[in-house]
């Protein structure tokens, strides 16, 4: 019997990556889980069936974009059709862009701050409602190092993971009589495809070979010059959705490698 038997999450951005993990994770506590993201439908299939095997769980997909509103309504909601609940929120679905400011363009500011930020607010208020009435609850949201302190070339991310940290807090006050917590986790360089993709604009916004943007950019503010696996980052996760976490509310929790201690 695991200790989510019963319980329903949905994970954003689920469909590689820190959320994939997260939701693997909470399968295999018992939960039932709903992924979401982007990709290739059938690479997708094989990570929604995988799921379902592996942990004898319900995963259903839902292809809801990050950047509207009633998508993300529609996406809750599909849990609660099908599952009956949802009990767990991870808004975890991200995108990244890295450019100096003065070339930073509207488009991708505005996208960043849509998937990145709004879409939290957005899976939050519809998510709450359901909680409320049922006395349990946990969100989580995967803020970033970059909630807590800035690197050049990221204003977009910087200002959305800051962000979501205020609105953990703001959540967390708001919901602490209702037995719902909302905490945040602030990974460092996580090896994912998120940080994959965003190396060929460093490599050309500082002239830097590849080797060198892994050395000495990513790794360059991880004292343990090691990247931190999806694995841990899924684990504080479950961690957060265990009764031990019951007092845990408006946290910002790091898994840095010693970043922000420095
Ligand atoms: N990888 C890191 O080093 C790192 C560090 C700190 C925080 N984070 C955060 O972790 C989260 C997950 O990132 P990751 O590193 O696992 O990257 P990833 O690229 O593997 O995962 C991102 C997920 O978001 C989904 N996504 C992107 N745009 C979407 C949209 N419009 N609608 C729905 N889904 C969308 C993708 O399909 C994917 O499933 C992000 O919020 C990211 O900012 C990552």
């Amino acid at each position: 019997m695991g200790i989510l038997n019963g319980k329903t999450a949905v994970v954003t951005g689920s469909t590689s990556g820190i959320g994939l993990a997260c939701a693997r994770a909470f399968a295999g506590a018992g939960a039932n889980v709903v992924i979401n993201g982007m990709g290739v439908p059938a690479d997708i299939e094989t990570a929604r069936a995988a799921i379902k095997r592996d942990f004898a769980v319900e995963a259903i997909y839902s292809p809801a974009d990050m950047t509207k509103p009633s998508e993300i309504a529609a996406l809750i909601a599909l849990g609660e059709a099908s599952f009956g609940s949802v009990d767990i929120l991870v808004n975890n679905a991200g995108i990244q862009h890295v450019s100096p400011i003065e070339d930073f363009t509207a488009e991708k500011w505005d996208a960043v701050i849509a998937i990145n930020l709004s879409a939290a607010f957005h899976a939050i208020r519809a998510v709450v409602p359901g909680m409320k009435k049922r006395g349990w609850g946990r969100i989580i949201n995967t803020a970033s190092a970059h909630s807590m302190v800035a690197s050049p070339f990221k204003s977009a991310y910087v200002a959305a993971k800051h962000g979501i940290a205020g609105l953990t807090k703001t959540v967390a006050l708001e919901l602490a009589r209702s037995k719902i917590t909302c905490n945040c986790i602030s990974p460092g360089y996580v090896w994912t495809p998120l940080v994959e993709k965003q190396i060929p604009n460093t490599m050309a916004a500082r002239r830097m070979r590849r080797d060198e943007v892994i050395n000495d950019v990513l790794l360059a503010a991880q004292p343990t010059k090691e990247f931190v696996t999806v694995e841990q980052v899924a684990s504080l996760a479950l961690f957060l959705c265990s009764d031990d976490a019951a007092q845990m509310t408006g946290a910002n929790l790091s898994m840095d490698g010693g970043w922000t201690a420095a």
